[in-house]
């Protein structure tokens, strides 16, 4: 198969606005950043896994724009979403003299992505970043809209800033060497978008699903663009999360929760969203919003996709106490008070609470031992 040509999506946000660069063969062009603003310095964010593989081929491609370009390694993984591994950023940056017009550059997953924006929006009040997304779920959700963050043991992404990087570079190569788990865990946040706003996207999802998971080119290109469409016509309209952003955290509500109950690492972030999914459909049945039909029809995608479609326990007793413990602490309450979003519609998403004890039955019916 020829491989897809350029697409590019733009998130339109006034003077914060930027491209987003869909193809193989981008990261290590250096083309691909000739319009970014001059600088002395770049500071290449990576981690341990993503940095022997790539970060060689960048920092060449950054040496004719830039006379000093440092890469810093950072522990992998979700539990290494700390303030120790924000300081390493920092400690780099301070320790190789970068000024206020350095650009950090995030090669990696969502991981080191939310740290790399979240670093450059404190480092001297903000430098410039570009996001270099290396996961299928960094393609398609957290390098775009400037969501930016660190976990705290008490809640996830607790401690973070809205920060919009300069371009979106996504280099479809670059998920050749992805694991299969960590394919599946980013497709929970591609099919996400179909319940929520596109039920066209779900049912070509459908259609195409071993095609996806065989990584076919033109397959992940459509993907990853029509993802990012998506979220640009979201991110365009509420920056802030003032409303109608909320629909893009769809079973973020129950998955926030199995990660920091089963403690961060252990269910991948995309694993814990299509299972929260699940719940969130479930929710939305018991509510009398969508039928059983588009609940199967959603639970069996997610199946397919490689994902688990049922709930861990988080404690031998009470199980479902401890989950809605730990959604209290979810961004979206108020005063308490747990907003879920739920699908009303195929195809439409709502931001609303629930009963007690119509979660209490999703999550007994959703879990298992
Ligand atoms: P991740 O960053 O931990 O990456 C997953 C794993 O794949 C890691 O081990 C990583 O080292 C490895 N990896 C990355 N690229 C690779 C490649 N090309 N080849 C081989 N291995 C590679 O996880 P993720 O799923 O990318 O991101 C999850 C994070 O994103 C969570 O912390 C979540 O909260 C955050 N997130 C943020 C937003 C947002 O809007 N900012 C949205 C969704 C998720
Ligand atoms: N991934 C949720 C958001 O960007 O709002």
């Amino acid at each position: 198969m020829n491989s897809p040509d350029l697409q590019t999506v733009a998130i339109d946000l006034a003077d914060r606005s930027y491209s987003i660069a869909i193809r193989g063969s981008l990261f290590d062009n250096p083309l691909s950043y000739v319009e970014l603003p001059g600088a002395h310095s770049a500071l290449i964010v990576t981690n341990a896994v993503v940095g022997p593989l790539y970060a060689e081929r960048l920092q060449k491609a950054l040496a004719p724009r830039y006379a000093q370009v440092v890469t810093v390694v950072l522990p992998d993984g979700e539990t290494f979403k700390t303030w120790e591994s924000l300081n390493l950023i920092f400690d780099a940056l301070l320790s190789h003299g970068c000024d206020r017009k350095t650009v950090l550059f995030a090669l990696g997953g969502g991981v080191v992505g939310d740290m790399t924006g979240f670093a450059a929006a404190s480092y001297m009040r903000g430098v410039p970043f570009v996001q270099v997304p290396t996961t299928l779920l960094a393609q398609v959700d957290s390098s775009v809209g400037g969501k930016t963050a660190i976990n705290h043991p008490l809640g996830k992404n607790m401690i973070g800033a809205f920060y919009q990087p300069l371009k979106v570079i996504c280099d479809l190569d670059t998920l050749k060497t992805l694991p299969q788990r960590e394919l599946s865990a980013g497709l929970a946040e591609v099919i996400k978008y179909g319940p929520i706003a596109d039920m066209d996207f779900l049912a070509w999802i459908e259609a195409h699903m071993d095609a996806i998971l065989a990584r076919e080119p033109a397959a992940l290109a459509h993907i990853v663009r029509r993802s990012c469409e998506i979220k640009a016509w979201v991110v365009g309209q509420d920056e802030r999360e003032s409303g109608l952003r909320a629909i893009l955290n769809f079973g973020h509500t129950f998955g926030h929760a199995i990660e920091a109950g089963l403690g961060y690492g252990q269910w991948l972030h995309g694993e814990a969203v299509g299972c929260g999914m699940v719940m969130a459909a479930q929710l939305s049945l018991r509510l009398g919003l969508v039928d059983v039909f588009f609940v199967n029809r959603l639970t069996h995608l997610i199946q397919q996709a490689g994902l688990p479609v049922k709930g861990p326990r988080l404690r031998p007793q009470d199980n479902a106490g401890r989950y809605l413990e730990l959604m209290r602490l979810d961004k979206k309450s108020e005063a308490g008070e747990i907003k879920f979003v739920l699908i009303d519609g195929p195809g439409r998403a709502c931001l609303q609470a629930a009963p007690d004890d119509l979660v209490r039955k999703v999550i007994d019916q959703c879990c298992v031992d």
